[in-house]
């Protein structure tokens, strides 16, 4: 019986190698190359931080923590992968290109960084995509991250294959039982610094491969959208508690966002549940040919829609929308795509390369394209008390419209966010997250 990881995996890179082809041969290069990259240390330091290969390298070899190798692609020819197994006692070398994916390249094996250079020395027409300090003199005669070649291998890169789809919903199904191991630390009063153990122990990851920087807030630390800390000291009261954190699966990324409280806390609680309801619905929007932009403004109305029903802003939504004041309490964009990175490439360029920038009243939404199938994106609509942000309203014209006895009440819960990842379909859209929370549960 074939592992059905090889295959679907085969298939992968036959469909991008055929893309990439074409697309080297309409802008008349003979091949290109692509680093992993190389770590690199820190301004006069021996220390580096944790290394990650580049993604355009990540989306089409399974090795995402493998520095110094290089793919070469021409068109018409088997890709060929440079795979570097240094000879090296201080480290542990990687162990080789496994079976399932080896065959789907020529491999040949360096055994230092770089030790593929004098291969391609004086070559014409050669693409290359990597960082200009740990490419040398590679890059003679070479284009290094040209534009028109980036945005195009970009742009077949948002509609994922069904070997990045199959990496997704692992990636999620990894996230979901860190999810649920975190929430049973923060209910037995747990630390944030304790809550992030118990969540990278249950992933099975550390936070070095992780596909970002996990935030862990409890209690008023949820009103910091990136929050970058671990408290290890436990708090006097565990009231809430905002997690988005991730998991990788060879080298593609899941992006999760759950909120917390005791059911005790009714108001707060009432807010979270009406929250999950609005974002469920808003996953079920997501249909090929919809703009992601109407999206997020049916976001602001869903959410101002709950802000109005708790008593918390005495305005209609749309009211709330023109005025700007629904984005006092949900500042940040509906989602983006996600693959081989978090925040995945091509979410603000149209598939003619044309810049899409976000309407000026919503500069932090990342995807302004119109959904097509094979998009996987995030959908995180979220309601936080940020003081900065609501400070300001006090002194407005809109102050009393707003109940200030409830945002001092609802304030030390920081605020909430729902984050899934879902894959636009012809058919229905496929929650990889709450399949995931489904089967866990
Ligand atoms: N974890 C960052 C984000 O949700 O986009
Ligand atoms: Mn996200
Ligand atoms: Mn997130």
């Amino acid at each position: 019986m074939p592992n059905p990881d090889a295959l679907l995996f085969a298939r992968h890179i036959e469909q991008r190698s055929e893309e990439i082809d074409k697309i080297l041969t309409e802008l008349g290069y003979d091949g290109l190359l692509i680093h992993s990259g190389r770590p690199e240390n820190r301004l006069l330091d021996d220390q580096h931080p944790p290394f990650r290969a580049h993604a355009p390298f990540a989306a089409l070899v399974p090795e995402p923590f493998t520095p110094d190798c290089l793919l070469e692609l021409r068109p018409g020819r088997k890709p060929r992968l440079w795979y570097c197994q240094p000879d090296d006692f201080w480290h542990l070398p990687p162990e080789g290109p496994a079976s399932w994916w080896a065959h789907c390249f020529d491999i040949e094996i360096v055994t230092e960084p770089a030790g593929w250079h004098e291969c391609f020395a004086a070559q014409r027409a050669l693409a290359v995509i990597g960082d200009e300090r740990a490419l040398g003199g590679l890059l003679d005669g070479a284009d290094l991250n040209a534009p028109e070649l980036m945005w195009r291998l970009d742009e077949i890169r948002t509609r994922k294959t069904a070997w990045e789809r199959e990496c997704l919903a692992r990636a999620n199904k990894r996230a979901v039982a860190g999810h649920l191991a975190a929430a049973r630390a923060f209910r037995d009063g747990g630390s944030e610094l304790e809550i992030h153990l118990a969540y990278v122990a249950a992933v099975g990851q550390d936070q070095d491969q992780l596909p970002y920087n996990s935030i862990c807030a409890v209690n008023e630390h949820a009103a910091v959208l990136h929050y970058q800390h671990r408290n290890p000291e436990r708090p006097a009261q565990s009231l809430s508690f905002l997690l988005d954190a991730g998991a990788d699966t060879l080298g593609y990324a899941a992006d999760i966002t759950r909120t917390w409280t005791g059911e005790e806390h009714l108001d707060f609680a009432a807010l979270i549940e009406a929250l999950d309801r609005a974002q469920l619905q808003l996953c079920d929007e997501l249909r090929p040919g919809v703009s992601f932009v109407d999206l997020h403004r049916r976001a602001h109305l869903a959410i101002a829609g709950i802000l109005e029903q708790a008593g918390l802003v005495r305005m209609a939504p749309d009211e709330q929308l023109e005025s700007g004041v629904s984005s006092r309490f949900f500042p940040h964009g509906l989602g983006h795509h996600i693959g081989a990175q978090v925040h995945d490439v091509g979410g603000q360029i149209d598939a003619q390369g044309q810049p899409l920038p976000p309407p000026d009243e919503y500069p932090a939404l990342r995807l302004t394209r119109r959904l097509e199938p094979g998009n996987v994106v995030t959908v995180e609509p979220g309601l936080y008390f940020i003081p900065s942000l609501l400070e300001p309203l006090r002194t407005s014209e809109y102050a009393d419209r707003i109940d200030w006895a409830q945002v001092e009440a609802l304030s030390p819960y920081g605020g909430i966010r729902i984050e899934d990842n879902v894959l636009v379909s012809e058919a229905d859209p496929v929650n990889f997250t709450r399949q995931a929370f489904a089967v866990a549960d």
